[in-house]
């Protein structure tokens, strides 16, 4: 027997491959309650038209909530050879509550219906994410925080460049973070768009009221243009570039800690609950965690770019190679929202390595703060760093740190040098003058941590 909805110009039998390749319910059941949602609301629309009476809508919506019951407990039975949750949930209506059932879909397609399933289950959910990112924020704030006195060799191209405190490091990924939130809720504007009422794609034919639709499903505007609505995947676009640039952010801060975490520099230790062992060899301690972070972050932007490549070039309004959007959404949702609670749990566990971070410093990484003590007793930049410069190659030639390099040495080179010069060998000092809005002196950190703990504060 034929259950399918569109089967009254159909003779033959649907090839059984196909039928498998066209079955998109393994994953689209999972918006189960927000297709039942979208139902109930359109039930109501069609009862105002007086297309359904009261009890026909009543009944509509009270066999719809059996169904959603039926789901949660997973009771709800699929059928061989169902196509999608729409038609899924519509037979099951039917088996509930007979002939009512069949008035439902009047006016409204399985095109406006998914995108609008798609919508309120984005709504609903983004909102976690956004959590888990807030999250993430929060663990780095607090350890910034605690181990502000900690200090630490920066880099740039990975070689030694000025020393910073670790939790001026640490900041820096939690202010990305912050971004991606606000970028994210920039989104939530073109969710709250409704396309329901669009029909398949020229509208709909019985005068519904779309506003009080979009009311009834908390949406704050409607499409204006039916063909564009069913069209429209742009807001799936956004939400996998948006994941996918949290992605990246999160590989970073993957990198960063899987060299801080190698012997060679053991700034920091995976704790053991986010690092594995080897098959083979005893000693071995990985972190897994973050390279699976690091790896998973950058499959994300993958995710994004192979929907992009099915968006280019399709005919306007609605074709089946859209049905793909559920496997590039719910994937990179899963993926983003598992690497995110890793990171965060990594970052809360691991330690971090004081004496080792200390002992990673090295003189030649004040040469800038030479060049600014002359530029102090008024030198001009230029000169003052051609100085500094001579400083780092005098004291390389004799094979000594630069702070070794007497005062007469240093005269030689430049007059201006004075007994003052010992205050610059010394990192505390060095990190001290960056009291500028940003910078990464004591004051500056402990600004940053209090804009974003009172930023995660009203959230
Ligand atoms: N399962 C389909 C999808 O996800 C629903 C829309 C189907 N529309 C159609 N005209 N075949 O895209």
């Amino acid at each position: 027997e034929n259950h399918k909805l569109w089967g009254g110009r159909f003779a033959g039998k649907t090839d059984p491959q196909l039928e498998k390749l066209n079955c998109s319910l393994d994953l689209d059941k999972r918006m189960y309650a927000e297709d039942i949602e979208g139902s109930k609301a359109y039930a109501q629309s069609l009862k105002h038209i007086n297309l359904l009476t009261e009890s026909e809508a009543n009944s509509i919506c009270e066999g719809l909530d059996k169904i959603k019951i039926e789901w949660g407990t997973n009771e709800f039975v699929i059928k061989p050879g169902e196509e999608d949750i729409h038609t899924t949930n519509e037979r099951r209506l039917k088996e509930i509550i007979g002939e009512p059932a069949t008035k439902l879909h009047v006016g409204r397609s399985r095109n406006d219906q998914v995108t609008t399933d798609m919508k309120l289950w984005l709504k609903s959910n983004l909102k976690n994410l956004q959590e888990k990112v807030c999250e993430l924020i929060e663990v780095i704030v607090k350890r910034s925080l605690k181990e502000i006195d900690v200090i630490m060799p920066g880099y740039t191209h990975l070689q030694r460049a000025q020393p910073v405190r670790w939790s001026h490091y640490l900041l820096s990924h939690a202010w990305s973070l912050k971004n991606d939130c606000e970028r994210l809720e920039n989104n939530f504007g073109l969710l709250d768009v409704l396309p329901l009422g669009s029909g398949a794609l020229a509208g709909n034919p019985l005068n519904i009221d779309r506003k009080k639709l979009a009311e009834n499903l908390n949406f704050a505007q409607i499409t204006e243009n039916s063909m564009q609505a069913v069209s429209d995947r742009d807001f799936i676009a956004d939400f996998l570039f948006w994941a996918s640039m949290v992605g990246i952010h999160l590989s970073r801060l993957a990198e960063d800690l899987i060299i801080f975490s190698s012997k060679e520099f053991e700034f920091v230790t995976i704790a053991e609950s986010y690092s594995t062992g080897s098959s083979l060899m005893p000693q071995k301690r990985n972190p897994d965690s973050l390279e699976l972070i690091r790896g998973i972050g950058g499959s994300l932007f993958g995710q994004c770019c192979s929907f992009m490549m099915v968006l280019k070039s399709l005919p306007s309004t609605y074709n089946k190679d859209l049905q793909s959007d559920k496997e590039a959404m719910f994937t990179t949702f899963d993926k983003l929202q598992s690497i995110l609670e890793v990171t965060t749990g990594t970052v809360r566990t691991l330690k971090v390595n004081d004496a080792k971070c200390k002992s990673a410093l090295s003189f030649e990484m004040l040469a800038t703060d030479i060049a600014y003590y002359l530029v102090r007793k008024s030198v001009p930049f230029r000169t003052a760093h051609h100085i500094a410069g001579k400083v780092v190659a005098e004291a390389e030639k004799k094979l000594v740190n630069i702070c070794d390099l007497t005062l007469e040495e240093l005269k030689e080179i430049s007059p201006q040098f004075e007994i003052d010069i010992g205050r610059v060998w010394n990192y505390e000092n060095s990190i001290e003058q960056y009291q500028a809005i940003g910078g990464t002196a004591r004051s500056s950190v402990l600004d940053q941590i209090y804009k974003l703990d009172s930023w995660l504060e009203q959230k």
